[in-house]
């Protein structure tokens, strides 16, 4: 298939340019490389350098794309509560243009990168695609109102639209010949600011509220490893169908306090990673846990790194080799 990747290159978009050239589509990505990595693009595939709502001057009739796949976003949960405006463009009106040129170009089907925040705090645990949606941040928000444009774009217009709602993916891709791993400027995830520390380039991880009603007093996530959520891209292009939009929560189904992350980060690294509380942070859910079950039934998705091991262990293996340059 011809495909447009939107923000392929970042962290999550990177990893799936590069299973979808290994399994021989033709690839474009499109990233204005505002928070993306020139180093992470992939040389097979051809880089456009433009933002998402000038995605039209892409996707043109003429240029016969198959699909596109949407990654391209603001993620940092806390940063949409102090700036929601940046959120509000940059997530929701930009996406609504890349739909816009989809229909014009009439390309036939759109995978979308949305979010396990889209629940907020969820009425039942594991949380099923069919769960209340009650956003507790402008991120989650901004995700929520695309997923409902695709509802009715598909209906509308024939469109064949996945959403993936991703519960916190962690990690690094990690192969012979190459590493993806997560680098943010400024990082606001838990396990690189935990590594950060372990590394001694931080002093202490800030822990955001330790009065929460969860068996530590933390919040609870459900932590995915990047690969595994990458394949589950390829499997939803084919799964699309049109004029239907099909929704997939992507999690393992357990859940890690914070604190029990970090004292995985002290295992795998054999570090002290001091700890300092701090207030809560604004918009955080309590407590994120999947159930994948309709993306086992019907997209045959199976992770294979499902152990918060694995994914600090990838992690660490990327942060040593390509942050602090040791191998
Ligand atoms: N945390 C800290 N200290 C830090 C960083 C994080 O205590 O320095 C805590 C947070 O308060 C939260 C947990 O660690 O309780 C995880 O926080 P992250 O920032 O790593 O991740 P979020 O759960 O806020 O959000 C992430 C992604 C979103 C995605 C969401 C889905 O950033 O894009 O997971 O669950 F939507």
């Amino acid at each position: 298939m011809k495909l447009l990747v939107t923000g392929g290159a970042g962290f999550i978009g990177s990893v799936v340019t590069r299973m979808l050239l290994d399994n021989g589509h033709d690839v474009t990505v499109l990233d204005d490389l505002r928070t993306g990595h020139r180093a992470a693009l992939a040389p097979d595939a051809t880089h456009v350098e433009l933002p998402v709502h000038e995605a039209a001057r892409v996707l043109t009739p003429e240029a016969g794309f198959d699909g596109v796949l949407h990654f391209a976003a603001l993620i940092a949960a806390g940063e949409s509560m102090v700036k929601p405006e940046l959120y509000w463009h940059a997530n929701t009106v930009s996406s609504i243009a890349l739909i816009d040129a989809v229909r014009a170009a009439r390309v036939p089907r759109l995978v979308f990168s949305s979010t396990a925040a889209v629940y907020g705090n969820p009425t039942e645990l594991p949380i099923p695609e069919t769960a209340v949606k009650a956003p507790t941040n402008t991120y989650g928000a901004t995700k929520l109102a695309v997923d409902m444009a695709l509802t009715s774009e598909a209906i509308a217009h024939d469109l064949a639209a996945v959403s993936l709602r991703y519960f916190n993916v962690a990690g690094a891709y990690l192969r012979d010949d190459l590493a993806l791993g997560e680098r943010h400027d400024p990082e606001t995830h838990l396990i690189p600011i935990a590594l950060d520390v372990a590394a001694g380039r931080r002093e202490k991880l800030q822990l955001f509220g330790d009065d929460y009603p969860t068996v530590d007093g933390t919040c609870v996530r459900d932590y995915i490893h990047v690969a595994d959520l990458a394949r589950a891209h390829l499997l939803a292009l084919s799964a699309a169908v049109p004029g239907r939009h099909r929704i997939y929560n992507l999690g393992n189904g357990s859940g890690f306090t914070v604190k029990q992350v970090v004292d995985v980060v002290r295992e795998v690294t054999g570090h002290p990673v001091p700890v300092e509380v701090s207030p809560r942070r604004d918009g955080d859910p309590v407590e994120l846990v999947a159930s994948s079950a309709l993306a086992r039934d019907e997209l045959g998705w199976t992770p294979e790194k499902p152990t918060l091991h694995d994914m600090v262990g990838d992690a660490w293996a990327f942060y040593r080799a390509h942050v602090l340059g040791q191998r």
